[in-house]
């Protein structure tokens, strides 16, 4: 990226080009079944700004990530959001239950997010058949390089299969790059266009540099799910210890019950120091804490025992 920073005043075509035949040829798809964006946010914007007109209605899990739903629900659909199992896991039978004869798109975020649970990869893999032979399944694996077993888990390679359903992915997660914005989605071949035709603004060229220097470092990606793995298991050790329950993390970050309203848990972590996740209601005495850096984690930590000790 710094080699490339003194051609940033010409258009990133070339560059572009470039990345588009790295991803097709990591995901198995021709090139132009893969949609570049600024962040993996953009495509799920568009992809939702594409179905979202005129009604109608998404399926998802509640809660999950709300940005393809609710690009959506902007333009007029409407959110049939499908409680989680009492293992706070996606609950797969209930969502294809859920569908209407309006449903436009079923949104899966696996791993879910603010949860990180995972869904069993077989069972994601029958639904995903058979909810894309009635509507487009849009399956967002934003954090599936964080989680212990990557290949066994992500759904790319049903879309090379010509099934009715988009794989998105981040440079913003495991490769560390979220102020750079650059994420991309495998689609099938008739939604390209019209997807793309939403896409306002798109990466730069600096982020295509570094997407495909990644790409190219294989090494990183292991060392990286190696530290966030690391990361996650101090952080349950100190959860153990203090008798918190949690769910079983796959992405960067632990979602567990600290048993104290996060209205009052959240600005008590601030004050020691350390931001953790939003409310996410019904869950309301849990909370979503991202892995860090080790020495962050060492801080976060100390945190969680001094603020749950003052709660007791
Ligand atoms: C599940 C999920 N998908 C997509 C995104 C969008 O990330 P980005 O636009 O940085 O790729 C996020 C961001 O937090 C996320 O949590």
């Amino acid at each position: 990226m710094r080699a490339q920073a003194a051609e940033v005043c010409r258009y990133p075509i070339a560059d572009s080009r470039a990345l588009l035949t790295a991803l097709a040829e990591k995901e198995g798809v021709p090139r132009d079944q893969i949609l570049i964006g600024a962040g993996s946010g953009e495509v799920l914007e568009a992809y939702g700004a594409y179905l979202g007109g005129e009604g109608g209605d998404v399926v998802t899990a509640w809660p999950s990530y709300r940005q393809l739903t609710g690009a959506m629900e902007r333009r007029g659909s409407s959110v049939i959001e499908v409680p989680l199992n009492d293992r706070l896991e996606l609950d797969l039978d209930a969502m294809s239950a859920a569908i209407t004869a309006t449903t436009k798109c079923v949104y899966v975020c696996n791993p879910n997010n603010p949860t990180g649970t995972i869904v069993d990869p077989e069972k994601l893999r029958e639904f995903a058949i058979e909810v894309s032979k009635q509507v487009p399944v849009f399956i967002d694996e934003a954090y599936l390089e964080c989680a212990d077993d990557f290949v066994a888990n992500t759904m790319v390679g049903l879309v090379a299969e010509g099934h009715n359903l988009t794989v998105s992915r981040t440079f913003s997660k495991i490769y560390a790059m979220a102020g750079q914005r650059i994420g991309y989605a495998v689609v099938p071949a008739d939604l390209v266009a019209p997807v793309r035709s939403f896409i306002t603004g798109g990466t730069s060229m600096l982020a295509m540099v570094g997407a495909q220097a990644s790409l190219a470092d294989l090494g990183y990606v292991e060392s990286m799910r190696r530290k966030l793995k690391a990361g996650r298991d101090g952080l349950i050790a100190v959860l153990d210890e203090l008798g918190c329950r949690y769910v079983e993390p796959q992405g960067n970050f632990v979602f567990f019950q600290s048993s104290v309203s996060i209205a009052d848990f959240r600005p008590a972590m601030q004050a020691a120091g350390v931001k953790v996740g939003r409310a996410f209601p019904p869950y309301d005495d849990w909370c979503r804490i991202s892995i860090g850096t080790p020495d962050e984690m060492t801080v976060a930590q100390t945190a969680l025992r001094e603020v749950l000790a003052k709660f007791v």
